[in-house]
């Protein structure tokens, strides 16, 4: 894993949009795989600003997000495609059509998971897959506990993480208990993972994922046994490494093209 430590989430996100910019620049036609939640906010905003102020394009690109809540339509205001279209879609040149979410709404949600895996694999597989990370090690919905060698599946979410998604809606008993989620083994394949945490409350599971054992109590553990992996953090998220200083001292000695900045 590559440790990128941040002073802030400005600072960290604006390296995160650099690290994305670089991938579209080198291969516009990259499909791209988002993630919802606060923590890509900042980054998107800035992607936003790169493709208006400095011509980033992603007219070619094409994108597949990691998850979305089962039972809401894709107009409500707290589904992940909502959140995807009115945080960036709209605002950048990314055609639609090529931008897809599992179908919260699918008739049959089983069939849906396996149409996804297909649509991923059609379309070549997943080039850079952005990750936020939950309190509790998830990615994606994959909560603990469940298979690190898991495809795209009907999960039910933990108690913890319907607590953390539900400062997003008026009422938390409106936090749908399902959803669809990419599979951690879905996320393996992807060629480059970038994973951000930001914040203290992220900075155990940060610390669980890079140094500690390879477990399903961790989800994120598994992405140790990635060839490609940045993980851009800040130093409140980085508070409980024990090797910060290290991953500190390599950052500081990377060779110009090492580095994304
Ligand atoms: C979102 C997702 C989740 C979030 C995670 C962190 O698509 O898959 O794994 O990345 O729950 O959420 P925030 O960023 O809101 O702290």
């Amino acid at each position: 894993m590559e440790i990128i430590i941040q002073h802030d989430v400005e600072r960290a996100s604006e390296l995160a949009a650099k690290v994305m910019a670089k991938q579209l620049r080198d291969k516009p036609t990259s499909v791209l795989g988002f993630a919802t939640g606060r923590t890509p906010l900042q980054m998107y905003r800035e992607l936003i600003r790169l493709h208006r102020e400095e011509g980033l394009s992603f007219a070619q690109a094409s994108s597949f997000n990691l998850d979305e809540y089962i039972g809401l339509e894709p107009t409500h205001e707290q589904s992940y495609r909502y959140f995807m279209n009115t945080e960036l879609f709209e605002h950048i040149d990314i055609d639609l059509e090529r931008t897809r979410l599992p179908l919260g709404n699918a008739e049959h949600p089983r069939q849906e998971c396996l149409n996804y895996e297909a649509a991923i694999r059609a379309a070549g597989g997943i080039d850079l897959q952005v990750l936020g990370l939950g309190s509790n090690g998830h990615i994606g919905f994959n909560e603990p506990t469940g298979s690190l060698n898991s495809r795209t599946w009907v999960k039910i979410l933990s108690e913890n993480t319907i607590k953390d998604n539900s400062v997003l809606f008026e009422d938390p008993e409106e936090v749908p208990r399902h959803c669809i989620t990419m599979g951690v083994g879905t996320i393996m394949e992807a060629d480059q993972i970038l994973v951000l945490a930001f914040g203290h409350k992220k900075a155990k599971a940060v610390a669980d994922m890079v140094e500690g054992a390879v477990t399903a109590m961790c989800p994120a553990s598994a992405l140790q046994f990635h060839r490609r992996v940045i993980v851009i953090i800040d130093d409140e998220a980085a508070a409980r490494l024990d090797n910060a200083d290290h991953y500190r001292w390599i950052d500081s000695h990377k060779l110009p093209w090492q580095r994304y900045d």
